[in-house]
């Protein structure tokens, strides 16, 4: 009975791959965004990179009306963001400050909301990016499991830094409404089958990958 509880309904026409794009990636960009963050239209969004989470918290900032920032690696990677609604992007490697850079695309005033995927390499920039008494959600730690943080800076923007681990089944039935509204899909890069299990990460340790990567059987 207990566990029969934990269920959600998947949304209506989703296939079983597509459905589990949501229990981690998209329930913890929706968490972050929506939940923690309080998203409204009319915000500013910065999303770190083109991985899974990243990309599934692009498309619930644009459902609900956010402007977004993206960054990446590569040009072409940029360009698909653009095409999924970024209206500004960064490419980080050619662009180390990119924090400073948001700051310029945003008229000095920094974005609304961060999410932060890179950890302690990244933080420091993300700080830089947020707006006085903006939001970072701290969800993943690309980068490592150290670092300095600017406390300083942190303190003076009185920026709400908050680490979260995905949402509760409560934050998931509310997506999964959101996404039958919108209509939005999922971004699945590769499908690969279980017995290729180790070619699926092979493709997430090269970081080529656009969104998620799929196994099946
Ligand atoms: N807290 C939670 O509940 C929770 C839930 C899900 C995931 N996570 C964590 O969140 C992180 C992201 O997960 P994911 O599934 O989205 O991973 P993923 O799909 O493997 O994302 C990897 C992508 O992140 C980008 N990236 C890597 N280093 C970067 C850097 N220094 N600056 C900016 N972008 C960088 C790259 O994008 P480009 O190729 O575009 O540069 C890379 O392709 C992981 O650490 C994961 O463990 C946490």
């Amino acid at each position: 009975m207990r566990a029969a509880t934990a269920f959600t309904h998947a949304p209506r026409g989703w296939s079983h791959a597509e459905a589990a794009t949501i229990t981690t990636a998209g329930l913890t960009a929706w968490r972050a965004l929506v939940v923690d963050g309080g998203l409204k239209a009319g915000d500013s969004v910065l999303v770190l990179g083109s991985g899974g989470v990243s990309i599934a918290a692009l498309q619930i900032a644009r459902m609900m009306g956010a402007a977004v920032i993206a960054t990446s690696s590569s040009e072409e990677k940029l360009e698909r963001l653009r095409q999924l609604g970024a209206e500004h992007t960064i490419n980080y490697r050619q662009t180390a400050d990119w924090g400073k850079r948001v700051l310029e695309l945003t008229a000095g005033r920094g974005v609304d909301q961060v999410v932060e995927v890179g950890g302690p390499g990244t933080l420091a920039q993300s700080i830089t990016a947020v707006r006085v008494g903006g939001h970072i959600a701290l969800i993943g730690v690309l980068t490592g499991r150290q670092g300095d943080v600017p406390t300083s800076l942190l303190m003076a923007k009185q920026v709400r830094l908050q680490g979260l681990i995905v949402g509760s089944r409560r934050h998931q039935q509310d997506y999964i409404r959101a996404l039958e509204q919108s209509g939005i899909r999922p971004i699945i890069d590769q499908r690969f089958p279980l017995d290729r299990l180790a070619d699926a990460f092979r493709l997430q340790e090269s970081g080529s990958h656009f969104g998620k990567i799929v196994v099946e059987w």
